[in-house]
């Protein structure tokens, strides 16, 4: 047994029952405290920390179920073990989905309820010391699939780390494919909900009533086609993460819905006159400014405001340009193991190449880039010639020169310039000789000239 008695409070309406369970689990070391009916419990529960409730299911006023889900919403962490008559049995199982550890049937020896206790203590003990050592070993090792090394990265990670036990709104800011759902999905691991699951929605991908059924769920008939009661993604994710993406493409009318749901943390589903508690940690990610959305009236401050108690942005990889080439070695081993290659390096001139981009599509854009350039080599290095043609000719350096070649000739580097400027002039007109010649400001007949002396084909 633990070195500290392990406190346990024990609900029955039966004075008997209680009693005689009372004296037992003090004999066996536990500190019990006794409620004659759930509506006590939870006013125990809210002064004192238990290790363990034991709960009769069938009570007057609020039965077992109830007072799981009771407990459940107000994030209490014992463990709750229900006993249950016989015939009971099913709706003891009922509770377990809802989050109960176990049940005992009723009658039952006086030992059994002991040693049921003393197991799942000691499983409890195992589970809490795996998920605090997961954590750990995330923190101190960091995890994998995460890759940054830009200072402003890692402050963002170090924010998001900071922030996560704690049971607050998130707003992930970035551009596409910057990596918000990657941390929407980090926060949550590292939080007190990483058991409960993690729920995405893209917003921005459904229309919105049918959004609003999505994240509710409805009554059985509630409209035309309803023919099953049918739970929400709020109700799935009870107990863990819902993740709002896209939230600036949600309709005004549902906002105040969703505004309401976090603040009185219960929904109701379409068609139903009573609420339903749910306990969910809400992440969003939008990557567009809300602020111009606000002032039109398209987005509602208030929801805005309630979202954005911590505000996380990403910036994009254009502004944090060293992440880039540890990104690219990340996913080369990462296509190397999919693909079963064995790529090894990344040539110079690709990394010039790969630095110099723009990256309008951020991380998704690039790794991308690396399976394709995967694909279309056959050795063991990434080449130039792998890479898409836009990224060919946006090398930082002067355009062309290697690094043994740089030299300060300005006449070499202008030629190289104007040629890189055509490349991209034409290569943004789509091969329209005479629009590239308009972007290029020079006539036509000049770049037909130009291109044949570059050998541009
Ligand atoms: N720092 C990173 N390390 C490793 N992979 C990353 C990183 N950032 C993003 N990625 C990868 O890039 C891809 C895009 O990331 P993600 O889907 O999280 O972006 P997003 O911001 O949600 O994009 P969108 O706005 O288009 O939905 C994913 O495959 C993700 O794993
Ligand atoms: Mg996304």
């Amino acid at each position: 047994m633990p070195d500290q008695p392990h406190r346990i409070l024990i609900v029955d309406d039966e004075p008997n029952m209680l009693h005689m369970l009372s004296s037992i689990l003090k004999q066996a070391g536990f500190e019990p405290t006794c409620a004659e009916d759930a509506r006590r419990a939870l006013e125990l529960v809210d002064d004192g920390d238990f290790d363990f409730i034991l709960s009769d299911v069938r009570m007057p006023g609020m039965d077992g179920i109830q007072l799981v889900e009771n407990l459940r919403s107000r994030r209490i962490d014992s463990i709750v073990i229900l006993m249950s008559a016989y015939g009971n049995v099913g709706l003891a199982l009922e509770a377990i989905r809802k989050g109960a550890y176990d049940y005992i049937s009723k009658p039952f020896k006086t030992d059994e309820v002991v040693l049921t206790l003393r197991k799942a203590a000691e499983r409890e003990k195992l589970r809490r010391e795996v998920v605090r050592l997961k954590r750990r070993l995330l923190r101190t090792e960091g995890n994998p699939e995460i890759v940054i090394k830009s200072r402003v990265m890692r402050s963002v990670l170090e924010t998001l780390h900071q922030i996560a036990g704690f049971d607050c709104s998130v707003l992930i800011t970035g551009e596409s494919g910057t990596g918000k759902e990657l941390l929407a999905r980090e926060a949550h691991t590292q939080s007190q909900f990483s058991h409960g699951p993690f729920v995405p929605i893209n917003c921005g991908a459904i229309p919105g009533n049918l959004l609003e059924t999505e994240l509710f769920g409805h009554a059985r008939g509630a409209f035309t086609g309803a023919s099953n009661a049918k739970a929400g993604l709020f109700e799935e994710a009870d107990g863990g993460t819902l993740f709002l993406d896209e939230i600036g493409a949600m309709d005004f009318s549902l906002q105040v819905k969703i505004l309401r749901a976090i603040d009185t943390r219960e929904i109701r589903r379409i068609g139903e006159n009573t609420g339903r508690k749910v306990s969910v940690r809400i992440l969003a990610a939008t990557n567009e400014d809300l602020e111009p959305a606000m002032e039109r009236g398209a987005f509602r401050r208030d929801l805005f405001y309630r979202l954005n108690v911590v505000h996380i942005h990403i910036p994009p990889l254009r502004e944090r340009r060293e992440d880039i080439v540890p990104l690219v070695e990340h996913f080369v081993s990462l296509y190397n193991r999919k693909m079963g290659r064995s790529v090894a390096r990344i040539t110079r001139e690709a990394q010039d190449a790969l630095l110099g981009y723009t990256w309008k599509g951020n991380v998704r854009e690039l790794q991308n880039v690396v399976e394709r350039a995967m694909i279309l080599t056959t050795g063991d290095a990434i080449t130039l010639e792998s890479l898409p043609h836009d990224i060919r000719v946006s090398t930082s350096r002067i355009p062309g020169f290697t690094e043994q070649e740089e030299t300060l000739s300005l006449k070499r580097a202008s030629k190289e310039l104007e040629k890189n400027f055509i490349l991209r002039a034409l290569n943004r007109t789509a091969g329209n000789r005479s629009q590239a010649a308009a972007l290029l400001e020079i006539s036509y007949p000049s770049l037909l000239q130009k291109i044949k002396d570059y050998g541009i084909t």
